[in-house]
């Protein structure tokens, strides 16, 4: 028997793949899932925190404020199903006033998910809880334990950012899916600048005054060179985010601030003073293009509260029975 694919990738090896090919584009790229390494888990927990990076504390306060709301219109005893669970530290705002009947986490590192299921478990001692390591992106099954139970997909973190419009579509299809008939999903999207947030607050939550964000975009590097080989000369690079608002979205790079040439994962790369790398893309999007998603994804999109502000938007879907048609 073959193992399915992808159920045992040597994760490193991954990691020389995507970067050989990426950095061989015109473009240069580094996908962005591989910021998520122990140092770069870490800066990312940091960059919640920043004064600049709105979209944690916002959300949470939407949650706090909105889920007995969520929670009288689901109804009490659902399995909730959270999408890249991490540290689980939005969870228990949702657990309590919706009177869950089981959780299930789901998320690519296994150790996070050990320690945060034990820590959830520490506060809901009678709630059954499911960890399941996956990669949320891929088919993966739900455990037997939430079989007969009606489900609801908790994904919060405007997470589904990082995937373009169409990719997001399918990631998001596969949920409706997954979760099946009868089923609701509560997922956090962040904004588009517009009346509330301006290009320059939404710039600031991707380049700190601290240079926290800077260290995280980075970290690539350090950690091209320590797991590749490489001999990348970090200072030759410089953390930059932008709004491209054409394409609805914050990209990050890693700028050339000098000619600079390095090899890595046994091969050369050169960019010349100017050149990025580009590393990632967290899209924003308006009330009404979130519902459009949510509408070409097999959900009904039926409420969304924001801050006063309107940086944050958390949206209740609701599985679209219409939308499986014989
Ligand atoms: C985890 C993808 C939601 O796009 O805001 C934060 C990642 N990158 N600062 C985001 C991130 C730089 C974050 N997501």
């Amino acid at each position: 028997m073959y193992e399915a694919a992808g159920a045992c990738e040597d994760v490193s090896s991954d990691f020389a793949d995507a970067v050989r090919a990426g950095l061989s584009q015109p473009q240069k790229i580094i996908p962005a899932r591989y910021f998520y390494d122990e140092a770069g888990s870490i800066l990312f927990e940091s960059i919640t925190r920043l004064p600049e990076y709105y979209p944690t504390r916002t959300e949470t306060a939407i949650l706090t404020e909105h889920a007995g709301a969520i929670a009288a219109l689901v109804g009490p005893g659902r399995a909730v199903i959270e999408y890249g669970s991490g540290s689980s530290a939005k969870t228990p705002l949702l657990l309590t006033p919706l009177q869950a009947a089981a959780y299930v986490p789901v998320d690519i590192s296994g150790e996070f998910l050990g320690q945060s299921a034990a820590a959830l478990g520490a506060l809901f001692p009678a709630l059954p809880i499911l960890p399941v390591v996956a990669d949320f992106t891929q088919r993966f099954r739900l455990p037997a334990g939430v079989a007969g139970l009606p489900r609801l997909g908790f994904f919060p973190g405007s997470t589904l950012g990082n995937l373009a419009p169409m990719a997001a579509i399918d990631l998001l299809r596969g949920f409706a899916a997954l979760l099946g008939p009868g089923s609701w999903l509560v997922i956090g999207l962040d904004l588009a600048p517009g009346s509330g947030k301006s290009v320059a607050t939404l710039e600031a939550a991707y380049d700190d005054a601290a240079g926290v964000t800077a260290a995280f975009n980075l970290n690539q590097l350090t950690r091209i060179n320590r797991e590749l080989g490489g001999t990348v000369r970090i200072a030759d690079f410089a953390h930059r985010a932008v709004w491209n608002a054409a394409l609805g979205r914050i990209e990050m790079h890693l700028v050339a601030v000098q000619d600079t040439a390095f090899t890595a994962a046994g091969e050369t790369f050169s960019l010349v003073a100017g050149e990025t790398i580009h590393t990632e893309n967290s899209y924003k999007w308006t009330l009404p293009e979130s519902r459009l998603m949510a509408r070409a994804s097999g959900w009904v999109p039926t409420t969304a509260w924001t801050d006063s502000d309107q940086r944050f938007a958390v949206h209740l879907w609701q599985h679209d029975a219409g939308a499986m048609q014989p």
